[in-house]
């Protein structure tokens, strides 16, 4: 068998790995054989040279298969899977498991905790009084089967690889690569077990990759290889320009979830989820077209079914339905201070990953792996893009709790861009990718 060193010339040297050279570094990762001086100067080679479709392909089913692979036939019926790169003020997956569960879908969901400026499903399910996020196997795949849907915090032992690589891409310069990223999302959702997976690529200041043709192609090879893994899968590319929601934070993105599925909000993230809900519908055959899927979850909105389906799923979890009907029973922090604009004029610019970090500042994520969140703090967003907003009007309203008060003001006041002149706002929808090919939408 080649040593480490040959493989790292030979990608350094512009080479393509074969499965078997790529099961050797990703097994050794996985089990920790392989010294992180080594895995790290393999990973910049990747990062420099690049890796062909076959490559990536490989990579993440190796990395898949580096731990189990959760078996959910037990849920009967195709079940869908549903991921996001990573957003501001990005609550879709509590408003989208249920809906789509109340339209006849199976959402098998794992999640992750909020790291950096993005926040995570399993820390805003957490706040709900009383709610479990570490179902067992056997629990998850039962509530999948019983209701329609479930979500809990994805296992320790699922892509093990990813865990070890992620760390150390994390500290070497080596997160924005196509070939890691694509390898790094698909290998968990394969290994997670769905059908089906719709991916919601962001791109712009609070994503990723902020260009939207690298968004793009991250997109196309992420439906690439659901496709070669025989997970049908498919994207749409959406803006992250500005939050997605109004609300930042984890109680303050549950009322959010809970206000869209109670009609009294919509906006960017209502669409978003309704276009997502119904990729989701005819990717696990519920629906032949996305025209009906929509026509059902919007049906499913206005009859309150969706709502009554969230309340099941927190019931199911452990967790204090009647939040849904009475989100006071959230926590709520002791102070909410608006952020005053410091001019006249037009909203044109939001620095989206700063506004994440004023979030997190405030407690509402965590600086590292091991801290603990403040439920209740964060941000409610004022304003939006290409509104007009006076001097001394709230650009947003900070939530506090014990810490974060002034650098959170800080960094919203100097996210939020003041023009006299308008800018024209980028759009919500940019692409939908499919195994056919990229649809722009703008
Ligand atoms: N999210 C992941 O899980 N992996 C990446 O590489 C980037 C975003
Ligand atoms: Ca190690």
């Amino acid at each position: 068998m080649e040593s480490m060193v040959d493989l790292i010339l030979h990608k350094r040297e512009g080479g393509a790995f074969t499965r078997a050279q790529i099961d050797t570094w990703v097994r050794g990762a996985a089990q920790g054989t392989v010294p992180d001086y080594q895995l790290a100067a393999l990973l910049m080679a990747i990062c420099l040279r690049g890796m062909t479709a076959e490559e990536t392909r490989d990579l993440t089913l190796s990395m898949a298969e580096s731990g189990r692979m959760a078996d959910l036939s037990g849920v009967g019926g195709v079940c869908v899977d549903k991921h996001s790169t990573g957003g501001v003020g990005d609550t879709t997956t509590l408003v989208l498991a249920p809906l789509v569960a109340a339209c006849g879908g199976k959402v098998a969901k794992m999640s992750g905790r909020g790291l950096g400026h993005t926040g995570g499903t399993i820390d805003k399910l957490e706040s709900i009084p009383g709610l479990r996020t570490g179902l067992s196997m056997e629990q998850f795949v039962g509530q999948v089967a019983r209701i329609g849907c479930a979500v809990t915090a994805q296992s320790g032992d699922l892509a093990p690889a990813d865990k070890a690589l992620y760390a150390l891409r994390d500290v070497t310069g080596t997160v924005d690569s196509l070939p890691l990223i694509v390898s790094s999302i698909m290998s968990k959702k394969i290994a997670a077990g769905c059908g089906a997976i719709v991916l919601d690529v962001k791109t712009g200041s609070g994503a990723i990759l902020h260009r939207l043709e690298d968004s793009v192609e991250l997109a196309r090879q992420m439906v690439e290889v659901g496709r070669l893994a025989g997970r049908p899968t498919s994207a749409l590319v959406t803006g992250m320009d500005q939050p997605l929601g109004t609300h930042v934070g984890n109680a303050l993105e549950v009322k959010e979830a809970i206000d869209v599925l109670a009609g009294r909000a919509g906006g960017r993230l209502l669409e978003v989820s309704l276009r997502l809900g119904a990729m989701m519908l005819t990717a696990s055959g519920v629906f032949p077209a996305e025209a009906e899927a929509r026509t059902a979850l919007e049906a499913a909105l206005a009859d309150g079914r969706g709502l009554a389906k969230l309340r099941e799923m927190i019931e199911a979890q452990g967790g204090d339905g009647r939040v849904c009907e009475d989100v006071s029973l959230l926590p709520r922090a002791a102070r909410i201070v608006p952020v005053p604009s410091p001019a006249d004029g037009y909203v044109v610019r939001m620095d989206t990953a700063a506004l994440g970090m004023a979030s997190q500042r405030l407690g509402a994520g965590r600086t590292r792996k091991e801290d603990a969140v403040d439920p209740a703090v964060g941000l409610v967003m004022a304003v939006e893009l290409g509104q007009r907003v006076e001097a001394g009007a709230p650009l947003a309203y900070l939530h506090v709790g014990a810490r974060g008060e002034e650098e959170a003001a800080a960094l919203v006041r100097r996210a939020v861009g003041i023009s006299p002149a308008r800018a024209p706002v980028p759009p919500l929808v940019y692409a939908v990718v499919r195994p056919e090919g990229v649809e722009r939408l703008a």
